[in-house]
Formats: structure tokens, C-alpha cells, sequence
């Protein structure tokens, strides 16, 4: 029987591949009020300027492209049995070749409801020639469509498969994210003691919690590197 290996990913993962990460300088909390693109508040107040910067992000998707980080990670697969957490709106992990994908803070390629947005009924994939969305565009029960993204304020529908999968990992990993946003930050909380924890990240993260984490000091495709060498010699 494979392994399990769980995976919780942040916007590091993708900042090789092109997509801005959220807190490092220049990042985008910098360029915008997560006040107003990131709460229900904020598109209520503003949808058009909600829909506009979601459908900017939406749109450079076709010019992005995995990077080896994401297909090491879906590489590993042949190993293990994978589990990738990942609080990334982008498609990445997927075009990588990864099956297994939770998608902690919802999903850039799709849009939903804004009266029952978690409804699977409602939530609707897009096309490429369809990620301009409008505001105008109706959803099946007759509300606007709203980006199928969890924002700030609102319940995370998948975090008890998450923390369901950190339960029986076998070896957990964590790669490009500052742990600053819960429940994901907290998921480590779920991993057994004993299972082996291991970070990938360019900077310093603060993990909280006593438990010993094996960090890899760097990007995430020269990280993977090295943790495939780490599993395999193991
Ligand atoms: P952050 O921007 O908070 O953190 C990005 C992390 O990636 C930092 O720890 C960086 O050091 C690291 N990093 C930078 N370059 C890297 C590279 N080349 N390889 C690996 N790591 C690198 O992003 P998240 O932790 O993902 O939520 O943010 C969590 C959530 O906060 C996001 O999902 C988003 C945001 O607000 C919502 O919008 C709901």
C-alpha cells in the first residue's frame, strides 16, 4: 500500500509560475483593500470592481504554466498516495497532472450563486472565452453570478475533508504559504504526532506548534528537488 502524503499549498507554489502571492512586497494586499475584494461586504458594496479584479486574475490563467514544483508534486503520485490541500485559486495543481486537488478558498475557473453559493446546482465551470464574466450574468436560480471564491467572513465547506486527510497522513507537507489565514493554518494541528512535517519556503514561516518541522529553505521547484531526494533516500 502507498503512503499517504498530504499536501497544503499556498500562493508560493504558483509564484514561480507567475501568479502574485498575497503578503510579500508587492504582493496583492498591497495593490488592493482585502476589504473590498475579499468580503461579501466589499462585492455587495462594489460588485463591479469585485467582479473586474477577480476576472483579472481569471484571465491570465491560459498564460500561465505549472511549474516544476507543481509536477513534482503530481510526479510523486507514482509513490504516494497524494492529497493536495491548497489554498490557491488557480488551476495549477491540476494542469500539472495532480488528481487529487482540494481547493481550500474555492476556484478561479468557476462562478456560482451569490444567494446559495456553496449549492453545487448553481456553480458553474467556465470556459476560457467565458472568464470575463459581467455583471449582469445570471446564475440557474436567477441570482448574480458571483466568483465561486471563499472570501473573508464566510465558512470554508472543505475544511473537514481537509482536516479529515491530515488525520491519516502518513508524512505532511507544507509549501509557499505564510500560515497566516485559519482553518488552513491550523490543519498541522490535525497531523499525528510522529508523522513525519516538512516546509518549503524561500522566507521564515512561523509554524505554531510545538512539533518538530524539517524546514527546506527555498523556492518551491528547488524545494521539491530536494524533497524527492529526501523521500527517496528515505
Ligand atoms: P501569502 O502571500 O500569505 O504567503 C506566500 C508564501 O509563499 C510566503 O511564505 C512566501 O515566503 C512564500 N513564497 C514566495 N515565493 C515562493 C517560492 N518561489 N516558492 C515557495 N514559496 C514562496 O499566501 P498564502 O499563505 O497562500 O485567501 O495566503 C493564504 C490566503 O490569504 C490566500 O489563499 C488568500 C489570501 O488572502 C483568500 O483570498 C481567501
Amino acid at each position: 500500500m502507498k503512503k499517504k502524503l498530504v499536501v497544503l499549498t499556498g500562493a508560493g507554489i504558483s509564484a514561480e509560475s507567475g501568479m502574485s502571492t498575497f503578503r510579500d512586497s508587492g504582493g496583492l494586499w498591497e495593490q488592493h483593500r482585502v476589504e473590498d475584494v475579499a468580503t461579501p461586504e466589499g462585492y455587495e458594496r462594489n460588485p463591479q470592481l469585485v467582479t473586474e479584479f477577480y476576472n483579472s486574475l481569471r484571465m491570465k490563467l491560459p498564460d500561465l504554466e505549472p511549474n516544476q514544483g507543481h509536477r513534482l508534486l503530481a510526479m510523486l503520485e507514482d509513490r504516494f498516495e497524494v492529497t493536495v490541500v491548497t489554498q490557491n485559486v488557480d488551476n495549477l495543481h491540476e494542469r500539472a497532472g495532480s488528481s487529487h486537488v482540494i481547493h481550500l478558498h474555492g476556484e478561479l475557473t468557476k462562478v456560482t450563486s451569490s444567494w446559495n453559493p456553496n449549492n453545487p446546482k448553481y456553480i458553474k465551470e467556465l470556459q476560457p472565452d467565458e472568464y470575463e464574466v459581467h455583471v449582469g450574468d445570471l446564475a440557474a436560480d436567477g441570482s448574480q453570478f458571483r466568483p465561486f471564491i471563499v472570501w473573508f467572513g464566510e465558512a470554508v465547506p472543505e475544511i473537514e475533508k481537509a482536516i479529515s486527510y491530515c488525520e491519516q497522513a502518513d508524512v505532511f507537507l507544507i509549501i509557499g504559504t505564510s500560515l497566516n489565514v485559519y482553518p488552513a493554518a491550523g490543519l498541522l494541528n490535525y497531523v499525528p504526532w510522529g508523522v513525519p512535517v516538512y516546509l518549503i519556503d524561500p522566507n521564515n514561516v512561523a509554524v505554531s506548534s510545538a512539533r518538530n518541522v524539517h524546514v527546506i529553505q527555498k523556492g518551491a521547484s528547488e524545494g521539491m528537488k530536494e524533497f524527492v531526494r529526501l523521500m527517496e533516500e528515505g
